[in-house]
């Protein structure tokens, strides 16, 4: 079996830690002991894209006792768990590549590599498998019957692909589920991006002003999660509604220029490029602290601030790069710009990303059943699976909720009862 990963040696360590995520992912699991039963995806060779996590081994591992042959790949150089990717290899037998910190051309290597396994289905986290598929590997396209991607940022690009009528295939956008983005971007991203500044810095955040920068889903989370430590938390949108919103919920909202000034910390969350630009870097506090957690790493303009620079940056900590600038002043830039939850932190915790990945699981067997009447378009889950999925949830948390009555349900339907 051909695989590339760091130390397959480290396969017990990660085995440990895929039991843990795996212990708090119980709707994950549920589905697993069906599919097991049912062998829904016998046979089915699926190439996988994703931060190789704890959290994402308990989803291949659900995916495999389905039946599916996977092959799987990082999403993003710095965020595989070289642990878990050893285990997925020794203990799995699955073809895994990811190494964490690997190039860019490593990165891509990976991906041919999965690429080479001539999957039937795709699952993406961030659409550079399917985009790799499409501009390099078009004549593997028919071989696919359909896809799933699992984030905001690749939802936008395959919604560009099949507005452009690139798109090939039809594909599910996980992320468009309700139990998916309300729950994974909000308290996932809001937890675990403090907890990558967290250990990256050992930053006290009571008393600091962060600055948010984008107020979607996971810009809400972080914004809340830091209010709830103690921070002064600045919001900057592009989008009136947006801002609004982060208005009445409490936050200060201000262009991001005039917040430049006064932060302390600062995290991207737009899925844009160049938000953080040589004109806020320019006019930043000494000791500013900058990151992102947002996809990719376009968000913070690097080679500006490179350039206003004097030198090489000093790795003053695991993940914090300190820039010292021409007039003098340092800015700790963390994780080189790339998912800073991921990159110092674990990522979210399972007990979200159970239900991110239930999603995945029931998507792909919903895809393999629907694809044949599916156009090359990009769906979402029906919303019977979403609010399945919420009902695991609640109940494997012990957790009841009402039930409406006859009356209530006709009422509800009604138009002619007023007042
Ligand atoms: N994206 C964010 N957190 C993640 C995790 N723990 N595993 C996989 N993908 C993630």
């Amino acid at each position: 079996m051909d695989f590339d990963v760091k130390d397959p040696s480290l396969a017990s360590q990660g085995r440990y830690k895929i039991e843990w995520a795996e212990s708090q992912m119980p709707v994950l699991k549920a589905i697993r002991e069906r599919f097991a039963k049912e062998l829904p995806l016998k046979g089915l060779k699926v190439s996988a894209c994703l931060h190789v996590t704890s959290e994402t081994a308990g989803l291949m591992r659900t995916l495999q006792a389905g039946g599916a042959d996977i092959v799987l790949a990082a999403s993003n150089p710095l965020s595989t768990q070289d642990e878990v990717a050893a285990s997925l290899v020794v203990n799995d037998e699955m073809p895994v590549y990811a190494i964490k910190g690997e190039d860019n051309e490593t990165y891509y290597r990976h991906l041919n590599a999965a690429l080479d396994h001539h999957p039937q289905m795709t699952m993406d986290d961030g659409c550079d498998l399917v985009s790799v598929l499409h501009k390099e590997r078009p004549n593997q396209v028919p071989e696919i019957l359909c896809g799933t991607e699992e984030t905001t940022t690749g939802v936008i690009r395959l919604r560009a692909m099949a507005q452009d009528g690139a798109l090939r295939f039809p594909v599910l956008a996980v992320n468009d589920s309700m139990t998916k983005h309300q729950f994974d971007n909000r308290y996932g991203t809001g937890q675990s991006t403090l907890d990558g500044i967290i250990r990256a810095t050992n930053i006290l955040l009571a008393g600091r002003s962060l600055v948010v920068i984008g107020y979607g889903w996971c810009g809400r989370g972080v914004a809340s999660r830091g209010k709830g430590m103690g921070a002064h938390v600045i919001v900057t949108e592009v989008d009136p509604l947006k801002a609004l919103e982060a208005v009445m919920d409490g936050f200060q909202v201000m262009p991001l220029a005039q917040a430049a000034k006064v932060g302390d910390i600062f995290v991207t969350v737009t899925g844009n490029k160049n938000v953080i630009d040589n004109e806020h870097m320019a006019v930043m506090k000494s000791g500013a602290v900058v990151c992102n957690s947002g996809h990719f790493n376009a968000e913070i303009n690097i080679p500006a601030l490179k350039a206003m620079s004097v030198g090489e940056p000093r790795n003053v900590r695991p993940f914090v790069e300190q820039y010292t600038t021409k007039d003098g002043r340092q800015i700790n830039m963390l994780g080189d710009g790339r998912l800073i939850n991921l990159a110092a932190a674990e990522g979210h915790p399972a007990a979200v990303m159970d239900m991110s990945f239930a999603n995945q699981a029931l998507g792909a067997e919903f895809m393999l059943k629907n694809f044949k009447t599916l156009s090359p378009n990009v769906y979402t889950i029906p919303e019977a699976i979403d609010r399945e999925i919420a009902r695991l949830k609640l109940a494997t948390m012990g957790v009841s909720i009402d039930l409406l009555t006859n009356a209530q349900t006709k009422y509800l339907a009604s138009w002619d009862e007023g007042t």
